[in-house]
C-alpha cells in the first residue's frame, strides 16, 4: 500500500471503530481545554492527542464518562508497570482548571514538571484523587487546595515543594490518603490538621524538615493504619499515638527528636511494623509486645532504652540489630542482662 492508502484506511478504521461504539464523544469544551494543556508544554509526547481523533476514544492518558463523553481521568504517568511513557516539559497550566469534571489528575515521575501547583486547580471541584509524584513541582504546598472539597486522595510525595502545611487541609474531611512525604516542607504540624479527617487511614508526612510536636488531633482518629512521620525533626511526646485497639498497622518515627516514656505505652494489637530508631525515647520495652502476633519489623535501635527485652511471641524473629545503640537494654539477642 501507499503511504496516502495507509493513512486513509487508518482514518477510516478510526472513524469506523468509533461511530459503531455506544459511548458519547469527547465534550467539546475538554477537548478545548485538553489541547490548550499539550500546548502550554514547549516539550511533549502527546503526539496522540489530535482534533482529528476522539479524545474519550483515541488519546493516550485520557479518561471520560462514557454517558457523557466528559473528561473524568488524566493520567500520565512512568511508573514501571505504565506501558506508555510521558514527557511533559513545562509547569501545570492555569487551562487544567477548565477540565470541570475531572475526578482523578495523576502526574507520576514525570521529570520535566516543574513550577508551582496552579491556584486553578481549586475549580475543579469534582476532584477525589489528586497525586503529583516524583517530579520537580515546586512552590508551597497552596492552601487554596482545600477548596478540593471531594478529595480523598492527596498525595504530594517526591517533589521539591517548601514551607509550611496549611492548616485548611484539615478541611478536607473525605480524605483517606494525606501523603506529602520527600519534600522540603517546614515548620510546626498545623495542631488542628486531623481534627476532622475521621476517614484518614493513610497519613504519610516523612522526609520533610518538620519541627515541633506530632498534633495530638491526630490520637482521636478511630481509622488510621499508615502513619509515617520518619525523617523530620519532631520533638516531645508520640505516645498517644499507641493503644491497644487503635487500627495502626504501621508505624515509623525514626529518625526524629522524639522523648518519651516507652514503658507507659499499650502497642496496637494489629501493628505489623513499627520502627522508633534514632529518636530518644526512654523507659523499657514493655512485655505487652509480645502479644502483637503480626509484628514482622521492629527497630528500637538508638534511643535511651533499658531493661531486659521481652521474649516469647515473634521475638526469636528479630535480630541485635533492632536493639542497638540503647542506654542499657539487656538479654536476648543482647548480652545477658545482669
Ligand atoms: C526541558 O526542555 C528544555 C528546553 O528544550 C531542556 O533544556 C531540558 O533539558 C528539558 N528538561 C526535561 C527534564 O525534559
Ligand atoms: C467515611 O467512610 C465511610 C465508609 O466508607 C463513609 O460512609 C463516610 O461517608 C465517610 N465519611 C466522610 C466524611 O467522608
Amino acid at each position: 500500500m501507499t503511504p496516502a492508502l495507509t493513512i486513509a484506511t487508518t482514518i477510516l478504521f478510526f472513524s469506523l471503530f468509533s461511530s459503531s461504539s455506544s459511548s458519547s464523544a469527547c465534550n467539546k469544551h475538554d477537548e478545548k481545554a485538553l489541547l490548550a494543556f499539550k500546548s502550554s508544554f514547549h516539550y511533549n509526547t502527546l503526539t496522540s492527542w489530535s482534533k482529528s481523533t476522539d479524545c474519550c476514544s483515541s488519546w493516550d492518558h485520557v479518561g471520560c464518562d462514557s454517558d457523557t463523553g466528559r473528561v473524568t481521568s488524566l493520567r500520565f504517568s512512568n511508573d514501571y508497570e505504565n506501558p506508555r511513557p510521558v514527557s511533559l516539559n513545562g509547569s501545570i497550566p492555569a487551562t487544567i482548571g477548565d477540565l470541570s469534571s475531572l475526578e482523578s489528575l495523576t502526574f507520576s515521575r514525570v521529570d520535566g514538571l516543574r513550577g508551582r501547583i496552579p491556584s486553578q486547580l481549586a475549580k475543579i471541584d469534582k476532584l477525589k484523587h489528586l497525586v503529583i509524584y516524583l517530579t520537580r513541582v515546586s512552590g508551597t504546598v497552596p492552601p487554596f487546595l482545600s477548596k478540593l472539597t471531594a478529595l480523598t486522595q492527596l498525595s504530594l510525595a517526591g517533589n521539591r515543594l517548601s514551607g509550611a502545611i496549611p492548616p485548611s487541609l484539615g478541611s478536607l474531611v473525605h480524605l483517606t490518603d494525606m501523603v506529602l512525604s520527600g519534600n522540603r516542607l517546614t515548620g510546626s504540624i498545623p495542631a488542628s490538621l486531623f481534627r476532622k479527617l475521621a476517614n484518614l487511614t493513610t497519613l504519610d508526612l516523612s522526609r520533610n524538615r518538620l519541627t515541633g510536636p506530632i498534633p495530638r488531633s491526630l490520637a482521636g482518629l478511630s481509622s488510621i493504619a499508615f502513619v509515617f512521620f520518619h525523617g523530620n525533626r519532631l520533638t516531645g511526646d508520640a505516645s498517644f499515638l499507641f493503644g491497644k485497639s487503635r487500627p495502626v498497622s504501621q508505624l515509623n518515627l525514626a529518625g526524629n527528636e522524639l522523648a518519651f516514656d516507652f514503658s507507659r505505652v499499650e502497642f496496637p494489637l494489629s501493628m505489623g511494623y513499627m520502627d522508633v530508631s534514632n529518636n530518644k525515647i526512654y523507659g523499657s520495652i514493655p512485655a505487652q509486645i509480645t502479644e502483637l502476633t503480626r509484628l514482622t519489623y521492629i527497630d528500637v535501635s538508638y534511643n535511651k532504652l533499658c531493661g531486659k527485652i521481652p521474649s516469647g511471641g515473634n521475638f526469636a524473629l528479630f535480630s541485635a540489630d533492632s536493639y542497638a545503640h540503647n542506654k542499657c537494654l539487656c538479654g536476648e539477642p543482647l548480652q545477658p542482662c545482669k
